[in-house]
C-alpha cells in the first residue's frame, strides 16, 4: 500500500493527478505545451478569482524557496528597505534571501510559534523608513497562521507593499488579493494545490513586473519568465510533468468546490486528528484558533521520542514530520493536505492509538 503523506508537502496524490503526470511525453517548444501552460496560468488566477487585468501568475521551475527567491530578487528595487516578519524558519528564510541579494532589510522577530507583535510592526512602519513588508502567511514551522488581513491593513495604512510567502497556504486559506498593498504572493504546486514538486509560482501585480529593476538572477528573474509566458514561450526547460499534474489538480480543486471547500475539508481532518491526540493525552502546541487548517503541531507524547513515533506510524503506512531546529526534541507535526480519505483517517486513529499506548509491543 502507498504511504499516506502527513508531512507538509509533497502530498499524497489523487489517482487523477498521478495519471496526468505521466499521461503524455510533451516537448516544451510545441503548441500542445503552450496550451497547457496557458491553462495552468488561467487556473491559478482562477483559484482566488484574481483579476487577470491586474494580476499575473508567473510559473517558475523549482521548489517553494525558488518562488520566494524569485519574488524577492525580482520585485524589490535597489532602494527597497524591507521589514521582514519572522516567527519561524520561513520568516528567517525571507531575511536570508534578502541578505544574499543585497536587499536592505530589518527583521521584526517573535519566538518560533509566537504571534507577530502588530503594534511593534505599526510603530516600525510609522517611522516611514520601510518600503516593503515580507511576511509568511502560514508559518509551517509550528502551524501558526499569521493574520494576513491585519498585516495587509497595516501595509495599506503606512503605504508600503506586501510580499507574501503563501507556499503552505495558497488554495486553502484566505488571501487578501483585493488589498492594494499586496504586491506578490509566492506558492508551490505540491502543497495545498495537490500537484507534484518542482513547479513554483508567483502571483503578482502587472505593475510589479514593469519596474525598472536590474536582474539579480538569470533563472529566477520573474519578468523574464512572465514575458515569455505572455507570448506562449518559455525561457528555460520548464517542469513539464509538473504542469501536467497541476492542470489536473486545478481541475479537481474546482470540481471539489474551490479553496473554501478545501479549507473546510482540511479543518475537518485537522480537528479529527486533534481529537484523537487529545484522547490519547497528546496536547496541541498551539490553540486551534491560531493554527492553519493545513497543519497542527503536537507535544511529543510522554515516553516516546520523535523517531519512535515516526517509525511506529511509518510501519502503519503514515509519514509524519519532525519539529525544526530546537523544536525537534519537543514537537511533531501532522499535516492533512493532499488526497486523504475518511478510511485513511480511521486507520490513522488506530495507528496513533497503537503506537502511543504501546498496544502493539
Ligand atoms: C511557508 C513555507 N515557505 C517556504 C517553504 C519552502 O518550500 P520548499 O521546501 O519547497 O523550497 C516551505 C516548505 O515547507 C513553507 O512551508
Amino acid at each position: 500500500m502507498r504511504p499516506i503523506l502527513l508531512n507538509p508537502g509533497p502530498v499524497s496524490l489523487s489517482e487523477g493527478v498521478r495519471n496526468a503526470v505521466a499521461r503524455v511525453d510533451l516537448c516544451h517548444r510545441e503548441p500542445e505545451y503552450f496550451e497547457l501552460q496557458d491553462a495552468v496560468i488561467r487556473g491559478l488566477l482562477n483559484v482566488y478569482q484574481t483579476d487577470p487585468a491586474q494580476w499575473a501568475a508567473v510559473l517558475v521551475g523549482g521548489s517553494g524557496t525558488s518562488a520566494l527567491e524569485a519574488m524577492m530578487a525580482s520585485l524589490l528595487p535597489s532602494d527597497a528597505h524591507v521589514l521582514v516578519l519572522e516567527n519561524g524558519v520561513y520568516g528567517e528564510r525571507l531575511s536570508k534571501i534578502a541578505a544574499i541579494h543585497g536587499i536592505r532589510n530589518q527583521a521584526l522577530k517573535a519566538d518560533w510559534g509566537d504571534a507577530i507583535d502588530l503594534q511593534a510592526m505599526a510603530d516600525l512602519l510609522a517611522t516611514g523608513d520601510f518600503t516593503h513588508v515580507a511576511a509568511v502567511h502560514h508559518e509551517t514551522t509550528t502551524g501558526r497562521l499569521n493574520p494576513v488581513d491585519d498585516i495587509a491593513g497595516l501595509c495599506t495604512k503606512y503605504k508600503v507593499q506586501l510580499l507574501l510567502d503563501a507556499v503552505s497556504s495558497f488554495a486553502a486559506e484566505s488571501i487578501p488579493f483585493e488589498d492594494e498593498s499586496l504586491l506578490a504572493v509566492a506558492a508551490t504546486a505540491n502543497k495545498c494545490l495537490h500537484g507534484i514538486p518542482g513547479l513554483a509560482m508567483v502571483l503578482c501585480r502587472h505593475a510589479a513586473l514593469k519596474q525598472d529593476i536590474k536582474p539579480r538572477s538569470l533563472s529566477l528573474h520573474l519578468p523574464l519568465w512572465a514575458e515569455h509566458q505572455a507570448r506562449q514561450s518559455t525561457p528555460f526547460t520548464p517542469p513539464v510533468n509538473g504542469l501536467l499534474g497541476l492542470a489536473r489538480a486545478l481541475l479537481e480543486l474546482e470540481r471539489q468546490g474551490g479553496w473554501k471547500s478545501r479549507r473546510s475539508r482540511y479543518r475537518k481532518l485537522a480537528a479529527r486528528v486533534a481529537e484523537t491526540c487529545r484522547n490519547l493525552g497528546i496536547e496541541e502546541w498551539l490553540p486551534a484558533t491560531h493554527s492553519s487548517c493545513v497543519l497542527r503541531s503536537y507535544h511529543l507524547p510522554a515516553g516516546l521520542t520523535y523517531n519512535q513515533l515516526h517509525d511506529g506510524l511509518k510501519q502503519h503506512g503514515f509519514i509524519i514530520y519532525a519539529g525544526q531546529g530546537d523544536l525537534a526534541a519537543k514537537l511533531f507535526r501532522i499535516s492533512t493536505m493532499g488526497e486523504i480519505s475518511d478510511y485513511d483517517m480511521a486507520r490513522l486513529e488506530q495507528a496513533l492509538k497503537m503506537v502511543t499506548t504501546g498496544a502493539e509491543n
